[in-house]
């Protein structure tokens, strides 16, 4: 059976057993972040309009949401639409608040079953009027879920993020409630959109592209990146499952030493 077949009912024997693979292979990360791209590029290569792309992308943010909840991922953020994406042209953009509009329309009933509560990072005040109500929406019907935490980057860029960051601290430092030797890692990073999610864990990004394209700048500090040439509508769950591999197969430091070179002795040291 082919992902297109799978339906959230009949989720395959041979997929249970790869997501147990994982699971008993080493940590599924805690906090995954996409940056889906390649969706034109798909489109172009089959002689088919952009949006085409985009709605193919769709399925694939459907099979990777339902995937990360069932292997236990806490935290899933996706890069949806760009603070620089506001420049491509109006017919592109209007047609992605459409199928914005039609997937919460669509999804939400099903994210709430799932236990599955949907956020947002961003400028939501740029959104369009409906996209931004069926966005709060969806946002209020799922806010008491624990499962998994569905995040949509809307409007949404790492500088806008340090920006507004930035400006509510030195508010708090005018009006005196913060002093400017008080600013710490912890209270920037508190300042930030995604003050209430941990740093993710791992970094994905589809179409061969080696750039971090203004996404969680300050959150990736120690995020362990994978790229893929896929295409983001090809990238359904046995892509992801590779990447979690790769994932597994790391070794995070996060700039210290790892154990067994911290106990050996330096040939250095005086005695
Ligand atoms: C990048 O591909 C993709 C986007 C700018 C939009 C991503 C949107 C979706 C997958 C659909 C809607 C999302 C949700 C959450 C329902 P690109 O257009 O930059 O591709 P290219 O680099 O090949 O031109």
């Amino acid at each position: 059976m082919n992902t297109e077949e799978r339906t959230s009912q009949q989720q395959t024997a041979e997929d249970k057993k790869k997501q147990e693979f994982l699971q008993n292979r080493g940590e599924i990360p805690r906090h995954i972040a996409v940056i889906m791209d390649g969706n034109g590029r798909w489109a172009k290569s089959r002689g088919s309009v952009r949006i085409a792309g985009h709605k193919a992308g769709v399925d694939s943010v459907k099979d990777i949401v339902e995937a990360c909840g069932q292997l236990g991922v806490r935290h899933l953020t996706l890069y949806a639409f760009s603070t620089e994406n506001w420049g491509r042209p109006k017919g592109e953009i209007s047609a992605l608040m459409k199928l914005l509009v039609q997937s919460l329309r669509s999804e939400t009933r099903k994210l709430h079953e799932n236990e599955i509560k949907l956020t947002s990072i961003g400028d939501r005040d740029r959104l369009p009027p409906t996209c931004r109500r069926e966005l709060e929406e969806a946002i209020s019907l799922t806010a008491e879920n624990k499962t998994m935490e569905l995040c949509l980057a809307l409007s949404y860029s790492g500088r806008w993020d340090i920006c507004q960051a930035v400006s509510r601290i030195s508010q708090k430092v005018k009006d005196g409630e913060l002093c400017p030797e008080e600013i710490t890692n912890d209270v920037i990073t508190d300042h930030l959109a995604t003050a209430h999610i941990p740093d993710p864990d791992l970094i994905i990004r589809t179409s061969g592209e080696f750039r971090l394209s203004n996404f969680l700048l300050w959150q990736s500090a120690y995020s362990e990146l994978y790229v893929t040439k896929t295409y983001w509508p090809d990238f359904r769950r046995d892509e992801l499952y590779k990447a979690l591999e790769c994932f597994q197969n790391r070794e995070r430091r996060f700039g210290k030493v790892s154990p067994p070179l911290e106990l050996e002795e330096s040939p250095l040291v005086i005695r």
